[in-house]
């Protein structure tokens, strides 16, 4: 089977390498890739938003079967776009993303179909999303309504810090138009729990924890996420079965009742509070950087799988690994604010680990940085502790003058919680 893969970052890239592990797959296309990923498939200079070229790419190649990584791409609406054009595809509609693309959407859903998630209400104007703020307690959480790059968040301490972020979101429109979801603060761990789903065929996958912060111990600004590792200590087998029902199985039934049925990866970003597991938002993609966790661990036939949910046929059963998986995240120094990019990457010759790479770029024969998250380490262990300690010594051979990375990551997992 020819498989065309859409996007290219770390997540695609072990999408990729999961489907170099299926026996039915004979050849892998990404669109557009990067310089790891080129290790392991055709890299296609296509634009992940650019509709037409990827469906034509698709039909002149004869693509048995195209997976889409990126919200960017659901968001436009590719998988709309082929299957009208009689393709097979693993994702979902446009209508269905907007899962994540609408935080009201996600919000309203949740509300009519008592989907445990914290109270919200929902506002265009400025002066009364004001008043609501000083009425109700402190901190208080806002979120612009749109795809915001993961910057649309945020987390108000102070009256002065609300009014300024409510200016910013509904005054100077600094995201374009919008609305302002103003959410109760929650409190307890957070964890991310991703799902295949076809329409009300729900199969979890394992349990992972993003590290968003830039710096040990949870210091420093909010990233596209710094390292990730499975299992969770600290999530019970009740507490993953209450999530898979009442979360991941309720909002399965809720799209297709909606008449907007979801097919591809719901993302459950939950936070086990002290009154119970609930929603803190969900994706509509594979998580990013808990994709680069989670595969490694997947035994199946990762082609089956996306075979079957872009078809609707069942699943009998889907095999994981228990072992413990933690990956650690090398940034460019600066990130998530401004970098320099064309570092010499050294030494990765010598790394007893997968790598995933996430900005990277060929110059002279060389890897070259070129982004501002760069790779992934990711590491293996019979336990939490034997794999951080692997993936921390694994990553300190990597040779760049420009790197920075966590070493706590996992480290939660050892805490009382
Ligand atoms: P989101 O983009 O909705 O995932 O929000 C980004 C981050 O903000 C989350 O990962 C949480 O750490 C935090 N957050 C979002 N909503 C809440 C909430 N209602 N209570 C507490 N923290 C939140
Ligand atoms: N790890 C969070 C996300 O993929 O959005």
């Amino acid at each position: 089977m020819k498989v065309l893969v859409i996007g290219s970052g770390g997540r695609c890239h072990a999408i990729v390498d999961a489907l170099t592990r299926s026996s039915k797959v004979s050849k892998i296309y990404c669109a557009k890739g990067n310089a790891g990923i080129a290790l392991q498939a055709e890299c296609v200079n296509i634009k992940e938003t650019d509709v037409e070229a990827l469906k034509n790419f698709a039909i002149e190649n004869a693509i048995d079967l195209t997976v889409v990584g990126p919200e960017a791409a659901l968001a436009v609406g590719v998988v709309d776009s082929f299957r009208e054009a009689g393709l097979k595809v693993f994702g979902p509609t446009k209508s269905a993303a907007r899962i994540e693309s609408s935080k009201e959407f996600a919000k309203q859903l949740m509300t009519k179909y008592g989907i445990p998630t914290a109270g919200f209400e929902t506002f265009t104007e400025f002066d009364k999303a004001l008043e609501y703020v000083k009425a109700h307690s402190l901190p208080t959480v806002l979120k612009y309504d749109g795809l915001a790059a993961g910057k649309g968040v945020v987390i108000a301490e102070t009256m002065e810090e609300a009014e300024a972020a409510l200016k910013d979101m509904l005054l100077d429109a600094k995201f374009g138009e919008g609305k302002v979801v103003i959410e109760e603060f929650l409190t307890g761990p957070e964890f991310s729990f991703m799902c295949f789903v076809s329409g009300t065929d729900v199969y979890p996958m394992v349990l992972a924890q993003d590290h968003k912060r830039a710096y040990d111990n949870d210091k420093g600004p909010n990233t596209g996420g710094m390292g990730a590792y499975t299992p969770l200590p600290f999530i019970t087998e009740e507490d993953k079965a209450y999530a898979y029902e009442k979360v991941l199985c309720a909002t399965a039934e809720a799209m297709v009742k909606e008449g907007c049925p979801f097919t591809g990866v719901l993302y459950g970003g939950l936070m086990k509070t002290p009154s119970g597991v609930k929603v803190i938002e969900f994706n509509a993609r594979f998580g990013d950087p808990e994709t680069e966790v989670v595969l490694p661990c997947l035994e199946s036939d990762i082609y089956d799988i996306f075979e079957a949910i872009a078809t609707g046929r069942k699943i009998e059963k889907i095999e994981w690994s228990d072992k413990a998986v933690i990956g650690v995240v090398l940034a460019s120094k600066g990130y998530p604010g401004d970098y320099e990019k064309g570092y010499a990457i050294e030494n990765l010759e010598n790394v007893d680990g997968k790598m995933y790479h996430m900005g990277t770029a060929l110059k002279d024969g060389k890897i070259v940085t070129a982004g501002g998250r760069v790779m992934i380490v990711v590491c293996m262990g019979d336990d939490l502790k034997a794999a951080q300690d692997k993936v921390n010594a694994e990553v300190a051979k990597i040779e760049c003058e420009n790197l920075f990375y966590r070493k706590d990551i996992g480290s939660k997992a050892f805490k009382k919680i």
